[in-house]
C-alpha cells in the first residue's frame, strides 16, 4: 500500500510521474522512493511527540542508501546503527556523530573504538561481556563511554517470529530481571557513563499494546534503579512501528501511540528515544520489475518476472505480503490467477502467490511498500547485479545509486597463481 501511486488513463504514476516513462529511461527492475512521502512520514513522528523531549534515530538497516541518510540528516534525524559500514555511511551523507545510537548484539573492537573516536551519543549495551569490552575500550581510548543497557522486557510482540526480538528465548537484549544487577556492576566502571535504557521488541506491529507493556516493565525497574541512586536520562523504546502492507491493515495512529507511551510514563519526564525504521521509508517505496514470460501449468499459472528474491527477499524469507499491481490496466484481457516468480533456481523464489491480475507478457509491475528492508536486503545471488535505486523529488526522478555492472560481480575476485 504505497499512497502515492494512483492510476491516470489506467496507466500507473507514483506522484507525478509514469512508471513506464521511468522504465524506458531507467530499465527494471529498479527500485523508487519518493522523498515527499519520506518528509511526511519523518513530520508525522516528530510532530506527534510536540514538544516533549525527544531524539528520532533512523534505523539505518530499514535504507542506507546515502540520499536518503542526506534527506534525513537534513529533516535533523539521528541514526541507530549496527555496524561500522552503517557509521560510516551515516557521515558520509552528513549525519551527525552526537545523535548516533549504536545497537546490535556483536560489536566488534574495531567498531567500538571508531565509535568512540567519532563520538556518538550511545552505545545500546546488549551482554555483561559488551559492557566489560566496551569500559575496557574506552578506558584505553582516555573517555567513558556513554551506554544505555537493551533490555528484554520478555513481551510477546505478535508478529513474525524471525522479527520477533522481545521475548526470553530471542538473542536480543538483557533480560529485564538481571538488568538491575548489571546497571550496579556499570554503575561503577570508569569507563562507562550511564545514559538510558532501551528496548526493541520487534518489527512490523500493528498493535501498540506490546510497546506499552514494555514500558511498564522498563518504568518498574527505572524506579528500582533510582531507589539505588542510578538516575537515567532517556528511554529508547526502539523501532518497530508497522505499516499498512494489505488494504485490510489498520494503520498505527501515531498519536495514539505517543499518547499511551507518555501517559504509561506517568509523570517522569525522560527524554525518549526511537529507531524507526520501516514506518518512515517502507512505504516510501516500490520495485518496478516486467513479465518476461507466462507459463501456464496444469497447476497453476506463473508470471515470470526480472525482479526475484536476490532484490526482494521478503516474501521468500517472511512469506510476507506486498502488493503488486500493474502498470498498464488492461480492459480486453481476463484477470486470472498469478504466482509471481522470478528467475532464480530456487522454489522459493516468489515475490507474490495467487495473485489476481490481468497480464501480457513486457507488462510492468510496480511491487509495493518496498521502501524498508527491500534493497538494504538484496545480494548478488545466481550473480545478479543489484538494481538501481531512483528518487523521485518533485518532478523531477535521480539515480540515486547506479544498476551494478557485471563486471563489478567478480572485480574483487582472485585466481591464485597456483592455479
Ligand atoms: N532498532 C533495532 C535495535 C532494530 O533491531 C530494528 C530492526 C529497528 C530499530 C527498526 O525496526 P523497524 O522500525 O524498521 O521495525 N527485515 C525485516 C525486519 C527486521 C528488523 C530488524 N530490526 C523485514 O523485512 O520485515
Amino acid at each position: 500500500m504505497t499512497p502515492a501511486l494512483t492510476y491516470q488513463d489506467h496507466r500507473l504514476f507514483f506522484e507525478n510521474i509514469a512508471l513506464t516513462d521511468i522504465a524506458e529511461k531507467y530499465a527494471t527492475p529498479c527500485y523508487i522512493y519518493s522523498r515527499k512521502h519520506i518528509e511526511q512520514q519523518w513530520q508525522t513522528f516528530s510532530h506527534a511527540l510536540q514538544d516533549y523531549p525527544h531524539l528520532i534515530c533512523y534505523a539505518v538497516k530499514a535504507n542506507s542508501n546515502l540520499a536518503i541518510l542526506h534527506l534525513l540528516a537534513q529533516l535533523g534525524a539521528g541514526f541507530d546503527i549496527v555496524s561500522e559500514g552503517e557509521l560510516e555511511r551515516v557521515l558520509a551523507a552528513g549525519g551527525s556523530p552526537d545523535k548516533i545510537i549504536f545497537s546490535g548484539v556483536g560489536k566488534t573492537k574495531n567498531e567500538i573504538q571508531r565509535a568512540l573516536k567519532v563520538g556518538i551519543y550511545c552505545f545500546n549495551i546488549e551482554s555483561e561481556s559488551e559492557l566489560q569490552r566496551i569500559n575496557d575500550i574506552a578506558q584505553q581510548q582516555n573517555c567513558q563511554a556513554p551506554v544505555s543497557l537493551r533490555v528484554n522486557p520478555d513481551v510477546d510482540a505478535k508478529t513474525h517470529p524471525y522479527i520477533s526480538t522481545g521475548l526470553k528465548e530471542n538473542k536480543f537484549g538483557i533480560p529485564i530481571d538481571t538488568a538491575e544487577a548489571l546497571y550496579l556492576r556499570a554503575k561503577d566502571m570508569p569507563g562507562i557513563q550511564l545514559l538510558g535504557i532501551d528496548c526493541h521488541i520487534g518489527s512490523q506491529l500493528l498493535d501498540i499494546t506490546p510497546f506499552t507493556d514494555a514500558l511498564k516493565r522498563i518504568n518498574t525497574l527505572l524506579q528500582h534503579l533510582q531507589d539505588q541512586g542510578i538516575h537515567l536520562h532517556h528511554i529508547d523504546m526502539g523501532g518497530g512501528l508497522g505499516i499498512p502492507y494489505h488494504s485490510m491493515d489498520q494503520a498505527v495512529s501515531i498519536d495514539q501511540y505517543m499518547q499511551q507511551l507518555l501517559h504509561t510514563l506517568e509523570n517522569n519526564r525522560y527524554t525518549l528515544i526511537f529507531e524507526p525504521g520501516r514506518f518512515i521509508v517502507g512505504n516510501a517505496g516500490i520495485l518496478l520489475t516486467k513479465v518476461e514470460y507466462l507459463k501456464p501449468t496444469d497447476e497453476k499459472n506463473f508470471a515470470i518476472i526480472d525482479a526475484a528474491m536476490n532484490d526482494l527477499l521478503r516474501p521468500a524469507l517472511y512469506q510476507s505480503f506486498q502488493d503488486i499491481i500493474p502498470v498498464q490496466q488492461h480492459l480486453d484481457i481476463a484477470t486470472q490467477e498469478y504466482d509471481l516468480v522470478g528467475p532464480i533456481c530456487e522454489t522459493g523464489d516468489f515475490l507474490g502467490k495467487q495473485r489476481q491480475l490481468a497480464l501480457k507478457e513486457g507488462d510492468l509491475l510496480a511491487i509495493c511498500s518496498a521502501g524498508a528492508y527491500g534493497f538494504s536486503m538484496s545480494s548478488n545471488y545466481n550473480s545478479r547485479p543489484r538494481v538501481a535505486e531512483i528518487l523521485i523529488d518533485g518532478d523531477s526522478t535521480y539515480v540515486i545509486r547506479q544498476r551494478e555492472t557485471i563486471q563489478e560481480l567478480y572485480a574483487n575476485e582472485k585466481i591464485p597463481h597456483t592455479l
